[in-house]
């Protein structure tokens, strides 16, 4: 093969994380693991988390109480307007909760927050009931993050004083979770929160709390986050202020998983593949379409997974790749301390992406739209939970989403377990039986690919982007 297998290191997820959804066991793992690996990533390169919470950001609208900043004057009539008329509300959705995503509420207002106490409180302009809710900052469900408490006062007198007023919304958020694992930065919290704070062009304070459990995952996203919101991040377990905003958002609202609902967009329709764009513009990365040079081969990264779900057969799989036509395939092994810019840059010059269903296939987010991803799925029935978390979001990232299913043949299960075991003969009985057997068996198998089965997948793939060259 005219081809060395390249290695490229891209990043985060190796074969470290899973991109699983929901369950509980394992949560604990998934997130340890990732705190290990990213803990790592902090004593790379970036500028230290110091730097990116206390450094003012482009400009610093914060004012102390009764002191006017130049450029927030115009809109300190808008705060009063609200304030006066009786717009004061909280909108709560508890759409997704049935699925384990957590309730966000957006408070409308004069609404004001204690970092220290974790509470966002809404003092209403009028004697009103006194509601309170408690509301989970991360996306899922289930975890362990310290709630924030949402306060409807009776009235203004016993509001706590304003040390700080800003006149911009804010949107609070916390780190935790499934924090670290690739798949999970962007579906739990990187396009939740586009979804939130777009509308807002920058002008928008990010509240987060929880910091503390990945300090690095700031430094990591740091422009992503600096692409949404011109201010400085502040860190709520430390902040000493109680501030006052005109709206603050409670929470980041999952609506499908990787994508976005545009009907569900708050403030006008968003797609996942604004999305894209936006990581696109923000990472400054050249591609927006696969190459469309007829004499130009398009290019394949292969996702390396390091400890289960991996590729048995590596190169041949790269050479069947070329022999489909692509340009010498590339193998990527994900680097612990790359930047997530230098991995997208990446990605970006490629074409199509193939991997085993894990965390590192969410790199297609950084393919150019009209380019493929090839999720490999396990044996054992795991369609189902393989395309829940990319077939929809590849396909509206404006991505060609095809998968490709193991037989029992091609597992490493079958040599491992013998054609007689059940979870060979009958993966619906291993699925009846639990999370912990189906993962155990089915997410921790290794996998062969049968070249000349799958090589009709490649061909598929290679026509796409061969069709487009047409247009
Ligand atoms: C925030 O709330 C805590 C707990 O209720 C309170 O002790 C603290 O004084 C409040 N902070 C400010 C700045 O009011
Ligand atoms: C990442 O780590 C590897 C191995 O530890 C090292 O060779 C490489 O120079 C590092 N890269 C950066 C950008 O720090
Ligand atoms: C590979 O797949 C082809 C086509 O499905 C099949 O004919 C062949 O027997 C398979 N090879 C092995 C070694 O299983």
């Amino acid at each position: 093969m005219s081809c060395a297998p390249v290695h490229v290191n891209l990043g985060f997820a190796a074969g470290v994380l899973f991109a699983l959804l929901v369950f509980f066991i394992f949560q604990q793992e998934a997130a340890i693991s990732g705190l290990d690996v990213a803990t790592r990533v902090a004593v790379a390169q970036w500028i230290t988390l110091e730097q990116l919470i206390r450094a003012p950001g482009a400009t610093q609208l914060i004012k102390a109480p009764g002191e006017v900043v130049a450029s927030d004057m115009q809109r300190t009539a808008d705060i009063q307007l609200i304030q006066g008329s009786d717009n004061s509300k909280v909108v709560c959705n508890r759409e997704g909760l049935s699925r384990d995503w957590s309730e966000t509420c957006e408070v409308d207002g004069d609404v004001r927050t204690n970092g220290t106490a974790l509470s966002v409180t809404l003092v209403p302009a009028s004697r009103s009931e006194r509601r309170e809710w408690m509301i989970s900052p991360y996306a899922r469900g289930g975890q362990k993050l310290r709630s924030v408490t949402l306060t409807q006062l009776q009235d203004r007198s016993i509001a706590p004083p304003c040390t700080l007023t800003h006149t911009m919304p804010a949107v609070l958020f916390g780190l935790g979770g499934y924090v670290g694992n690739y798949w999970h930065d962007y579906t739990d919290i990187l396009v939740p929160l586009f979804v939130a704070s777009r509308r807002y062009h920058g002008e928008v304070t990010f509240l987060v709390s929880n910091i503390q459990h990945l300090p690095p995952w700031l430094v990591k996203y740091k422009a992503l986050l600096q692409g949404l919101s011109k201010y400085e991040i502040v860190d709520m377990d430390r902040d000493a202020y109680v501030r006052c905003f005109p709206r603050v958002t409670v929470g980041l609202h999952l609506d499908k998983e990787l994508t976005i609902v545009p009907e569900l967009v708050p403030g006008g329709r968003l797609t996942m593949a604004d999305f894209t764009q936006f990581v696109r513009e923000t990472y400054a990365l050249p591609r927006g379409a696969p190459t469309r040079e007829a004499d130009k081969k398009p290019r394949l990264l292969l996702i390396h997974r390091g400890d289960f779900r991996r590729f048995l057969n590596e190169h041949e799989i790269l050479q069947a790749a070329e022999a489909a036509g692509f340009e010498a395939p590339v193998l990527s092994e994900l680097r612990v301390n790359g930047s997530d810019v230098e991995q997208a840059r990446l990605v970006n010059t490629f074409d199509v992406v193939l991997g085993v269903h894990g965390a590192g296939l969410t790199n297609a987010v950084h393919l150019p739209p009209g380019g493929v991803l090839i999720q490999v799925v396990p044996y054992g029935n795991m369609e189902y939970l393989a395309r829940a978390e990319f077939s929809q979001g590849a396909t509206d990232m404006g991505l060609k989403y095809l998968d490709y299913s193991i037989s029992a043949d091609e597992s490493s299960l079958m040599e491992k377990l013998g054609p007689e075991h059940p979870a060979i003969k009958d993966p619906e009985s291993i699925h009846r039986s639990g999370w912990e057997n189906m993962f155990e068996l089915y997410l921790k198998q290794n996998v062969r690919i049968n070249t000349t089965r799958f090589a009709p997948t490649l061909l598929q793939a290679f026509d796409h982007l061969r069709q487009q060259q047409g247009a």
